[in-house]
């Protein structure tokens, strides 16, 4: 961890401006600065840098947050990368804070096997560049293959020398403990005690972390022999697992984003070359088959898929079943097929950046209609066989989450196999009435969820966003969601409320709390707004009431998700706050307080009773339980008929507010 300190001062020296224009040509645009968004693609620009506030903010997409979240979201780096990124960039020396000795000894095994990894990258990487032996074994090979010493450079490549321990002792010399270098499985115990090199006499190629550390290692032989396995890779351990792990991820993340594609292929040296040409959107799944868990890698940073296949594979037919899995996890799959005589890695060699891409691009096809074609010329007047390609196709369509892309493909399929479609979609919905119905409602609101963030989305790009305030419909989220906000604008303010015919003040903040705490002892669901809540009230109760709380504390939190909702709700304009404009010409009839003394009561109100409404059908929820206690039973019903009085209290006052 870095010190607060630390972290004060390097917010205090990232200039926004200074820091986006690091990656984005930014032109000025009255107060602020403006630019095409970095993260969608746009043609006129939506996003906006404001210097005062320290913050960007695209309109477009709705991104938003501080010079840190910047760099983290363009740069896909962690909180505490950033920051390191930021100090360099300012000369601020990054002191990390001193961990406990539990927390060292927590870290300790798969640090210290990381550092010996990162110790041993290095180490293969001078034998491979510096040694005679390296020289003239390791990077001839790599020479031939046509690498070149600054594609070399950048994936890390190495040598290990030959001798059964030339490795192991000059890391045992270095202070390495035995424990680690067989915990990486860099070596291995012999049944005699002997300490052997795993990757002796092999060439190596680190495997890296999505942060760039190296995690593993794949090593391949010089010799032909067909005795020996072509590579050998660092086995299983507490810090690698290869089902987790795409090869190249760390070098094409920012290319993937950009291009919003990634394309898949088998090996090592398939994504180098392509790298080495100028396609930078690559990863391999290592030889296996592509795990879920590699999907959820990839979906992290896009949701379109380009599987490549070598012209001839003949696994081509058995992985078209894997490639299932990644419709299941509703991404977009294309495939392409290279010409016969090449793989990525020939392909790449023999190409130029541009016609790789422009073959990708007039080549892909989509992955179920391409199974579908490449099966149905293969039973060409085969009965039987025709009958398991409908029931294979069926299968991947079924796998879809989303329902109309599913219909879609039922009737281009249908079309294709020259079946009615609704008999397809009639197979597609038997094999879905199996799938694991908690798995499906999972989905359901997963989906939803998407389609929500989707909405919001385009609210904002549809106008400079404009809340519409709350209603009688409103989510329990969305009313958190005003009442934070009403807490960052206008928290410090106080409003007046007329009440039996007398006015009083109230403070905003202090109204909201005092509700929270007192009157429904509720907390927010939403753990964001939950946290922003949580740091107004300790501001409050630092600086007092009724003094505005800075809103960098807001905008500068640690977590991403409190900095980009903060931008979120403070970039909102509400219609309840009559603009400047109106006031100077006199239009604006009403007057702030004249709003806010209405719109604040009644998302409190609102809010209210819709926890009121969530907390009684928890209760009735339990009291539905048959296995209930008669004593429990009958205090349930109690708290649930004094709720409902309290409800139908409430709802007069809605009523009231709303009318
Ligand atoms: N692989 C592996 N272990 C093996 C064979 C293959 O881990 N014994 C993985 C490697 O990641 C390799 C990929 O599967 O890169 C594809 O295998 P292959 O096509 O045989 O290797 P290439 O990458 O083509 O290597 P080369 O071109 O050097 O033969
Ligand atoms: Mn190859």
């Amino acid at each position: 961890m870095i010190d607060q300190l630390t972290i004060d001062r390097i917010f205090a020296a990232a200039d926004i401006v200074d820091v986006v224009s690091d990656f984005v040509p930014l032109r000025r645009q009255g107060a602020n600065y403006q630019a095409c968004c970095p993260f969608h693609s746009e043609k006129t620009p939506s996003f906006v840098v404001s210097p005062s506030k320290g913050v960007f903010k695209c309109f477009g997409c709705g991104k938003g947050g501080n010079a840190v979240t910047f760099v983290m979201e363009h740069e896909s780096m962690s909180y505490v990368d950033a920051l390191k990124y930021l100090g360099r960039k300012y000369n601020i020396e990054v002191h990390e804070k001193e961990r406990t000795p539990e927390e060292i000894r927590q870290n300790d095994n798969r640090e210290s096997m990381m550092v010996l990894n990162g110790w041993a990258a290095d180490y293969f990487h001078k034998a491979l560049t510096k040694s005679q032996e390296g020289r003239n074994v390791g990077l001839t090979y790599f020479r031939e293959r046509g690498f070149t010493d600054a594609t070399i450079e950048k994936f890390g490549l190495g040598y290990s020398p030959g001798g059964y321990n030339t490795f192991s002792k000059a890391a045992l010399e270095a202070g390495f403990k035995e424990e680690f270098l067989t915990g990486t499985g860099l070596a291995y115990k012999r049944d005699d005690g002997k300490l052997i090199d795993r990757f002796a006499e092999r060439v190596m190629f680190p495997i890296h972390t999505v942060s760039g550390r190296v995690l593993a290692f794949g090593g391949r032989t010089l010799k032909t022999e067909k005795t020996i396995a072509k590579y050998k890779n660092s086995p299983e351990s507490e810090i690698y697992q290869k089902k987790m792990t795409l090869y190249g991820l760390f070098f094409a993340k920012k290319a993937i984003s950009q291009l919003k594609c990634a394309i898949l292929v088998e090996g090592y040296t398939d994504v180098i070359s392509m790298h080495q040409a100028g396609v930078e959107n690559v990863v391999a799944s290592s030889g296996t088959s592509l795990t879920t868990e590699q999907v959820k890698l990839i979906k992290r940073f896009t949701e379109n898929v380009t599987v490549m296949y070598d012209g001839d594979s003949a696994g081509l037919k058995a992985s078209l079943r894997g490639i299932d899995m990644i419709l299941k996890e509703g991404m977009n799959v294309r495939i392409v097929q290279l010409p016969s005589e090449h793989d990525p890695d020939s392909f790449a060699k023999a190409h130029t950046a541009d016609e790789v891409q422009d073959y990708i691009r007039t080549h892909e096809e989509d992955f179920i209609t391409f199974k579908c074609k490449l099966l149905m010329a293969d039973s060409q007047g085969d009965v039987a066989a025709r009958a398991d390609v409908i029931r294979d196709v069926v299968a991947s369509i079924a796998v879809i989450p989303d329902a109309i892309t599913r219909s879609m493909y039922a009737k281009e399929c249908g079309m294709l196999m020259d079946i009615n479609e609704n008999l397809l979609i009639g197979e597609v919905a038997r094999i879905r009435a199996g799938v694991d119905s908690d798995n499906e409602t999972r989905e359901f609101f997963e989906r939803q969820r998407q389609a929500k963030a989707r909405e919001a989305a385009e609210a904002i790009s549809a106008t400079q966003s404009d809340s519409k305030g709350v209603s009688i419909g409103s989510s329990l989220e969305e009313l958190e969601k005003e009442l934070t906000r009403y807490l960052l604008k206008y928290g410090h303010l106080s409003f007046e409320l007329l009440e039996a015919g007398k006015v009083f003040e109230k403070n905003i903040a202090q109204t909201i709390v005092g509700v929270m705490r007192n009157e429904i002892g509720f907390e927010f669901q939403n753990p964001t707004y939950k946290t922003i809540y949580n740091c107004y009230v300790e501001q409050m109760e630092r600086l007092g009431v009724g003094v505005e709380v800075p809103l960098s504390h807001f905008i500068n939190h640690p977590s991403a998700e409190v900095s980009s909702a903060a931008v979120d709700l403070l970039t909102t304009n509400d219609n309840y706050v009559p603009s400047k404009l109106w006031d100077k010409h006199e239009i604006g009839i009403q007057t702030e307080n004249d709003l806010l003394s209405e719109a604040v009561p009644r998302a409190i109100v609102l809010y209210k009773s819709k926890v009121i409404e969530f907390i009684a059908s928890q209760l009735q929820a339990q009291l539905a339980d048959p296995n209930l206690d008669d004593d429990t039973a009958i205090s349930l019903t109690k708290k649930i008929a004094a709720l409902n009085k309290e409800r139908s209290n409430i709802a007069k006052q809605v009523k009231r507010l709303i009318l």
